[in-house]
């Protein structure tokens, strides 16, 4: 059995866990094992590399990917989908393994339904991922962004300012509303709940009155005032037709210094979200995911995912986790808004 393995979309921590969790159980039940370069990418140009112990051995702590990754979509490119098919049969794979979020995942769909064996592992900060309950490497951004807005509050308070802090997330507010809650931010905006900014003003003014002199607002890259559209950094579309969120915080923190005369300043996380050293949760989960995707390869279950439902690692149809987007729900949503102000 020979199977290959690709990292596709931004990356995230805890690729490298699932990476290791693969080649080690692949190798343990005597199979090979390739790693194709910088996501679909690898495979249409036949990129690849062997991975053995000795190529996973010390990634378990390291952020990013060992394999590089893009966001190549090959059914954007002329010739690139045949090239995959070609090429998966001249490397001699038995399966592939795709890492990667709702957009490399979908390619894998259309792959397998094209007849290649190919399975998935949900990959992604956002946890939008439907589906699966979570995504590695939301909990280790939760926790980057968790200890951020834990610095800018004190900070913030000595200043007597208001903070805003702009979290990714793309069109899901799940890092916003965890890091929001564990952080007690005083407003937590997010894209499932398009938002007042006179309601957000009327929060601020009413907790100075109330004593409390500093405020951080927590907004999602994709959340909108209920009167605009999205905010976006850039119009051009990508290969999976995502254009590119970012600059809400701006325009949010300039009205609320205009609309309540305190002092505003803006952090702005970025790719700090993304980088760095997995949490344990997330070197866990990436490891229960890479053996599961091994073990649904040995059992023939091409076209699936694994997943986490509950703290059981099951197994569902790829079909089923590129579908729609998993969104914040309104019950959760009402929760943090009980903290608010
Ligand atoms: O999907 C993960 C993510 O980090 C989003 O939260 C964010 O909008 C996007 O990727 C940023 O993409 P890029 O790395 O291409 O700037």
């Amino acid at each position: 059995m020979k199977i290959g393995i690709l990292t596709g979309g931004g990356d995230c921590p805890g690729i490298n866990a699932v990476v290791r969790g693969a080649v080690r159980t692949a190798i343990q039940k005597g199979y090979k094992v390739i790693g194709l370069r910088d996501g679909w990418k690898g495979l249409v140009n036949k990129d690849h590399v062997n991975l053995d112990l000795s190529s996973v051995a010390g990634i378990l702590i390291k952020g990013g990917t060992i394999l590089g990754t893009s966001r190549t979509n090959p059914y954007k490119i002329e010739g690139a989908v045949e090239k995959c098919k070609k090429n998966f049969k001249r490397l001699d794979l038995d399966a592939l393994i795709a890492i990667g979020g709702e957009d490399t995942l979908g390619v894998a769909n259309k792959l397998n339904k094209e007849g290649l064996n190919v399975v998935g592992v949900p990959k992604t900060i956002d946890n939008d991922l439907s589906a699966t309950d979570f995504t590695f490497g939301f909990d280790t951004s939760v926790n980057i962004v968790t200890e951020a807005i834990d610095r800018i509050q004190t900070t913030a308070e000595s200043h007597h300012r208001i903070l805003v802090v702009e979290v990714m997330g793309r069109h899901a507010g799940w890092i916003t509303l965890y890091a929001g809650i564990a952080g007690a931010a005083d407003v937590i905006l997010i894209p499932e709940f398009p938002f007042d900014i006179n309601e957000v003003v009327d929060i601020l003014k009413k907790s100075r009155k109330s004593g409390k002199k500093h405020g951080i607002v927590a907004v999602a890259e994709g959340a909108t005032f209920k009167d605009r559209s999205m905010v976006i950094q850039k119009e051009e579309l990508d290969s999976f037709g995502h254009v590119r969120l970012g600059g809400i915080g701006g325009i949010l923190s300039g009205k609320i210094e205009e609309m309540t005369g305190f002092e505003t300043r803006l952090v702005v996380l970025g790719h700090l979200q993304r980088g760095g050293s997995p949490t344990a949760a997330d070197r866990v989960l990436g490891t229960r995911f890479g053996v599961g995707a091994v073990e649904l390869i040995e059992n023939k279950k091409f076209g699936r995912m694994v997943s986490l439902n509950g703290n059981n690692i099951v197994d569902v149809p790829l079909e089923k986790a590129v579908g729609k987007l998993k969104t914040v729900s309104e019950e959760l949503y009402n929760t943090a808004k009980i903290f608010f102000g």
